[in-house]
């Protein structure tokens, strides 16, 4: 059998990128839409070898299609989610909108595929970049000895924010290497060699909201209320890749020998450790247009008897976005 697929968002950076991994791992597609918005509508994007048209949203008759990838942005799919699903087709959304909603379930592939079953709005929820590759990392050590608190500061890279955060790095090291003045337009100071610890809006606690999202998602995907969340999200002048410094709590004793053993045989996850110069995961040697969380730096805390100590690098484009989006419709046909 072959699916219509949709793709909402086909020109962006998470679009593109859904593009390339439909047609990397050969889904079974019928036929193939490309939609963005009236401004880029009648353009084209490619598909492997061939180029599609893309369409205008706005005008798209869903009727027919079965599986619906948005990333087009929270707006959107909130307008066109609930069209999509109500023409029948499986909606596998990108968006925040409605990863908190208990009738949407939120799904890492690899760690709770079973939760994708029962989707009574049609629709299922992608987690955010940076829950995505913390869960496939941290899953298997949760089951094993269960997580009591992760204190988490995240390095992401500005393909998280879009097509215009990877032009707006690019514009400025351009002009700071000549001496221009850097203009920040999509970050509200310069991103270009500096870091800058916000992501999303500031909340009442302090908290931004990529760091509460870590707190929710991490709860709802793993199935406990009680597991404590500490984050700092912060942006880095990196184009491809987020990097994660994980500070686990556990509830019973892991030793960091233990800890390697299990990540080393858990799906999704690439154990890269050896304790020399680049034995470790980085954004750009390792984790840039590849699929795994790589995890390194696998360490015992000396500050805390049952603390442990990660390093989680992975392509927030792709297993952060686009693949596990893929990977959730494949998961459907699977499922049946
Ligand atoms: P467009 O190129 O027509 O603006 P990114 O996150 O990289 O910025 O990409 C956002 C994606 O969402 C793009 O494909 C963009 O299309 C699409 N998009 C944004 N607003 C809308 C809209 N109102 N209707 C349909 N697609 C939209």
């Amino acid at each position: 059998t072959a699916y219509n697929v949709a793709v909402v968002g086909a020109t962006g950076a998470v679009g593109e990128t859904m593009l390339k991994i439909l047609a990397e791992r050969d889904f079974p597609i019928a036929k193939l839409h490309v939609l963005a918005s009236a401004r880029s509508a009648g353009g084209k994007v490619d598909f492997g070898a061939r180029q599609l048209v893309v369409q205008d949203l706005a005008t798209f008759d869903p009727t027919g299609v079965d599986f619906a990838l948005f990333s087009a942005g929270g707006s959107v799919s909130r307008e066109y989610a609930p069209k999509f699903a109500a023409a029948g087709a499986v909606v596998i959304d990108n968006s925040s909108v409605f990863r908190g909603d208990a009738d949407v379930p939120l799904v890492v592939s690899e760690v709770n595929p079973e939760a994708a079953r029962n989707r009574p709005r049609g629709i299922i929820a992608n987690p955010n970049c940076s829950t995505m590759q913390l869960m496939v990392a941290l899953a298997p050590i949760h089951r094993a000895v269960g997580i009591e608190r992760i204190n988490i500061a995240t390095y992401q890279s500005v393909s998280g924010t879009g097509r215009k955060a990877l032009e707006e790095l690019g514009r400025q090291t351009a002009a700071l290497l000549n001496f221009q003045d850097p203009q920040p337009e999509v970050y509200p100071v310069q991103i270009a060699f500096n870091v800058i610890p916000h992501g999303g809006d500031f909340l009442d606690n302090g908290y931004t909201s990529e760091e509460m999202k870590l707190v929710w998602e991490t709860r709802k995907i793993l199935g406990d209320d009680n597991i404590q969340v500490n984050a700092t999200v912060v942006r880095v002048p990196v184009f491809y890749g987020h990097s994660e410094a994980v500070h686990i709590e556990t509830r019973e004793k892991i030793t960091a020998a233990q800890a390697r053993a299990l990540l080393e045989k858990a799906p999704g996850v690439e154990v890269v450790d050896e304790r020399v110069g680049g034995g470790y995961p980085t954004p750009v040697t390792h984790a840039s247009g590849r699929d795994p969380a790589f995890v390194g730096r696998i360490r015992e805390d000396i500050s805390h008897p049952r603390g442990l100590d990660l390093w989680v690098v992975s392509d927030n484009i792709r297993k952060g976005a686009a693949l596990n989006a893929v990977q959730l419709a494949e998961l459907v046909i699977a499922q049946g």
